[in-house]
């Protein structure tokens, strides 16, 4: 799929679930940072990071009634949600999209380690390792950005948020993922994915990237150890 295309397709989901504007940009760039820690190689975190910026796609077949909705969804609204990641990774492979790193991302990311999880209920390592990452990361990003009574980039919910990931660690997530992930953010300062990518910002004024190459050039500028800080 052409690059150009595939930004088109994000946006679309961004115009539906407002939602996930900032959302898909800053968990794209803390799969970068995860997949570096762990020493993937840059080839593979590339295709990684393509995953996560596609992660939603299916969200395109939801209606924006549901996908929207303010209150309780009903039992059906609910069945449909949980139909997103199939959606997407039709619709990716209808457009030739042959990564498995990407499909498998897609399609998995809202499983869980103790195979609670949907679309199809695998469990531990039968769940791709791309979406182990990214289910972390997702949940991460979801703890640290969208409850209005946490402040934003306070470190102590971080600390809050970081924790909870521990407690669900070989429930949720995959122990070592979990793991990893802790580290890292412990280690390094990744506040300043939240800073830029901000949810307040309004859909106008918000960065979009228009490459992968883009989100590269910030990761590098911005990335650096606390302690250079
Ligand atoms: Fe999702």
């Amino acid at each position: 799929m052409e690059r150009h295309e595939l930004f088109r397709l994000v946006r679309l989901v961004e115009a539906k679930d407002l939602c996930t504007a900032a959302h898909t940009w800053r968990v794209t760039l803390y799969m970068q940072a995860l997949a570096e820690a762990m020493g993937i190689d840059p080839p593979a975190v590339k295709r990684l990071m393509r995953g996560a910026v596609l992660h939603d796609l299916g969200k395109i077949d939801i209606p924006a009634a549901v996908l929207r909705k303010p209150g309780r969804l009903t039992g059906a609204e609910w069945e449909l949600i949980k139909q997103h990641p199939t959606f997407g990774y039709n619709r990716l492979v209808a457009l030739g999209e042959d990564d498995p790193f990407v499909l498998n991302l897609v399609l998995s990311h809202h499983e869980n380690f103790d195979g609670s999880g949907y679309p199809n209920g695998v469990a531990g390592e039968d769940i791709p390792l791309e979406a182990q990452l990214f289910s972390v990361i997702d949940a991460f990003d979801a703890m640290t950005s969208f409850r209005p009574y946490r402040k934003e980039n306070d470190q102590a919910s971080e600390d809050e948020v970081l924790e909870e990931l521990l407690t669900d660690s070989g429930t949720r997530y995959a122990p070592q993922v979990v793991e990893k992930f802790v580290s890292l953010a412990r280690d390094r300062n990744l506040k300043w994915i939240r800073k830029h990518f901000n949810d307040r910002i309004s859909m106008n004024a918000l960065i979009t990237p228009e490459s992968l190459e883009e989100l590269d050039a910030l990761a590098s500028h911005h990335g650096r150890p606390v302690k250079d800080d």
